[in-house]
């Protein structure tokens, strides 16, 4: 008995070891997990890999061949050695022409100066009389993103024979903005605390950083932002920059650029000035003597991110000034030092009778052609506030002489925090896919952002980040995806959300293809089930106030009505939903014919945004030939019936996942399905009261009253949730 037993447990060890037994997994390795692969293809691998050579001294090229070896060791299960000589076959060749010798003498010059610095050729060529696989690179970031590239080809199990790939990023400057605050806590973080330690820093570096940026560099994101848009002047003090100093060291290997929020005020509260006028010459030498400091000890330091004259930040229309004035006294600044300046387009000033949704067109389009030529304008993609579902914002397109980028929102302040299962690929699809026809037909976003439209010299694209000190990261394992999704959406923002969803699977999860098959299902839909269960038909901001987690339709206590949810919906005996057309608003004019028709006639809107432009009558037929209020209806129930499938689908792979992610899955899953239930039905219930009509067949009966909906918000209802 004892022997067999023993035998077992040595069968089990093997097989643990093989990968092909589930295991437990706290999820702290992201899509960088290098378990040996599925038996069949690590054969195929091994005999094609087999030794690295990657000279090099420099902390890239160290940081790449350190990652190749790890990888394709892991990967196949036995040791890939680091070597200098070419006796095998099977040698992986890692370089830029000038780190190597036989990079160089692969005469791929022409070639990878098209790819530019960042860009990278895997390509399996001969070299004398043995058969190898180059990576080359013109740049040693280049290198480095394409050893991850590699590493991604293998985690995917795709064909390495025949090899030959070559790429460079569409966007420039890839960026992740932290909402990090100097006390640790982070704005809209539901992920723990701050990954930068700063009281420990620049003496003690947390190891976890270099993971941090080793994830990043693997998705070709090559810039972070380190503290909160609601910026804090003091992260400009000498002590801090001695801190960020610290990170960037850590970064610098993994190609990742250090940007700061700067508080336009700084000035005046670490610079003892009596004003932050962008005119004042006191005002912008204070600027250039802080940004040849900051150069002095971040010698690559990105740059400025700036939230000004908005919620309540300063900034240059405090003094009387316009937006171009402050973001350029900034720009030429750091102009010096080839610093950007990125100054976000979310202001909005509320005047009587106006549209949020038109404020930021009305107060930076006219701006058109003043910024300097190193500032970017940071454009969230939607024109009131990362809600489930909005429609471009109408500045993509509008402004051809100024670099506009986008700005993402990957923690999900409105998609369920980390808590709900909502893949955001579909919706920045969406958005990259729309056709602003600035230019006639085909002038998609994705133009306007890769720079195709208006040739602007800068590109890019920020994203706020959902990473914290939770040992997994993002607080939901399926959260990471949407880390992920960013990236590779940077990188290439036509990549589709299917093989973003496919990869990351892979990669993450599981090699099983009908398990990838249902998980895949689930990612691809869940984004609409969200906004099934929270705003379908064009509603939006129907959240909770201030933390905005879960629903609250009847809210009217914002100090400004454009906090408020009843201003967004403007529901009433009449019908539902925000007129923005010419009858109302006249939001729609700000977006080029033919979209303007096309959202405006209430036929040809598509539904999706239907209340988003339309105040439209509770009994409107729609496309269905059901009325307004049946359809809302169903549209409610079937998020929640999604939930519910996608908990039985989830179940369905015990024993493929491991068991510690899949149950932390599950347990969210269940948070989900409560949620989507308490949304459906605070909001039908509080729709009804001026629909007056009765549920339509197919929605369930409300599990609580409206009363008890509004009596507490679900953050109150279950601690678990924080
Ligand atoms: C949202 C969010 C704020 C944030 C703001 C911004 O409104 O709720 O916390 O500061 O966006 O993007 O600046």
């Amino acid at each position: 008995m004892a022997i067999r037993l023993g035998h077992a447990l040595a069968l089990l060890v093997t097989l643990m070891a093989l990968g092909s037994v589930a295991r437990a997994d706290d999820g702290y390795r992201l899509w960088l997990r290098y378990d040996p692969l599925p038996a069949a293809n690590r054969e195929v691998y091994r005999a094609r890999v087999r030794a690295i050579v990657a000279p090099g001294n420099s902390p890239t090229i160290a940081a790449a061949r350190e990652e190749l070896r790890d990888g394709c060791s892991g990967l196949l299960g036995q040791p890939i050695p680091l070597t200098d000589n070419f006796e095998s076959e099977g040698v992986i060749l890692l370089g830029t022409p000038q780190t190597s010798k036989e990079v160089a003498a692969l005469h791929l010059e022409g070639q990878l100066a098209a790819l530019g610095p960042e860009g990278f050729i895997i390509r399996a060529v001969r070299l004398k009389t043995r058969q190898i696989i180059v990576i080359a690179a013109q740049g040693e970031a280049g290198a480095l993103y394409g050893a991850f590239r590699f590493l991604r080809l293998l985690q995917t199990l795709g064909p390495i024979d025949r090899l030959n790939v070559s790429e460079r990023p569409r966007l420039q400057l890839r960026v992740l903005d932290h909402w990090d605050n100097l006390d640790g806590s982070i704005e809209r973080g539901y992920a723990g605390q701050s990954l930068w330690n700063w009281s420990d820093l620049p003496d003690k570096i947390d190891p976890r950083l270099r993971d941090y940026a080793r994830a990043n560099a693997s998705i070709g994101i090559n810039g972070a932002t380190l503290n909160n848009v609601n910026a804090n002047a003091q992260v400009l003090t000498a002590d801090y920059l001695r801190k960020v100093a610290a990170i960037a060291g850590v970064f610098r290997p993994y190609g990742i650029r250090i940007y700061l929020s700067a508080r336009f005020s700084a000035p005046i509260e670490i610079g003892g000035l009596p004003t932050a006028d962008p005119m004042d010459p006191e005002v912008a030498a204070w600027w250039r003597k802080k940004a040849d400091e900051i150069y002095r000890v971040i010698p690559d330091f990105g740059g400025f991110l700036v939230k000004a004259n908005s919620e309540g930040q300063p900034g240059p229309r405090t003094y009387n000034r316009t937006h171009a004035d402050g973001a350029n006294m900034l720009a030429a600044a750091v102009a010096p030092h080839q610093g950007v300046v990125i100054w976000r387009a979310f202001v909005y000033d509320a005047k009587p009778g106006y549209d949020r949704a038109s404020a930021a067109y009305a107060e930076l389009q006219p701006f058109d052609g003043k910024f300097a030529p190193n500032v970017l304008l940071q454009v969230k993609n939607g024109p009131i506030d990362y809600q489930p579902r909005e429609p471009f914002h109408p500045l993509f397109g509008a402004m051809p002489r100024t670099q506009v980028i986008p700005e993402f929102q990957i923690t999900q302040e409105y998609l369920g925090w980390s808590n709900h299962l909502a893949f955001l690929a579909p919706m920045w699809r969406e958005f990259f896919d729309s056709d602003t026809f600035a230019k006639g037909p085909g002038s998609t976003v994705t133009k306007v952002a890769d720079g195709s439209l208006y040739h602007q010299k800068i590109t890019g694209i920020a994203g706020v980040a959902n990473t914290g000190s939770d040992r997994n990261w993002t607080g939901h394992h399926f959260a990471q995806a949407n880390w992920y999704a960013f990236g590779r959406l940077a990188w290439n923002p036509e990549v589709s959300s299917e093989q973003i969803a496919r990869e990351w699977i892979a990669m993450t999860l599981t090699h099983d293809a009908q398990a990838g098959q249902t998980i895949a299902r689930l990612m691809l839909e869940s984004h609409e089930a969200v906004v099934d269960y929270m705003t379908p038909l064009g509603l939006h901001h129907l959240f909770w106030g201030g933390h905005h987690y879960g629903p609250a339709p009847w809210w009217d206590r914002e100090k400004r009505e454009d906090w408020n949810p009843v201003y967004f919906h403007r529901a009433a005996a009449d019908g539902i939903g925000f007129d923005r057309t010419a009858t109302g608003s006249n939001n729609v004019a700000q977006y080029h014919a033919p979209v303007r028709d096309r959202f405006a006639n209430l036929d040809s809107c598509p539904e999706k945004f239907l209340l988003w432009f339309h105040h439209v009558p509770w009994d409107y037929r729609l496309h269905s030939q059901r009325t307004l209020w049946d359809e809302m209806g169903l549209h409610y129930q079937r998020g929640v019936d999604w939930v519910r499938g996608a908990r039985k689908s989830w179940d369905s792979l015990k024993g493929i996942i491991d068991d510690q992610r899949l149950e932390a899955v599950a347990a969210k899953l269940a948070i989900q399905e409560r949620d989507a239930i308490a949304w459906r039905d605070a909001c039908l219930l509080y729709f009804q009261t001026f629909s007056k009509r009765p549920l339509p067949a197919g929605v369930e009966k409300p599990l609580k009253t409206l009363e008890e909906y509004k009596a507490k918000s679900l953050l109150e209802i279950d601690s678990a949730v924080h």
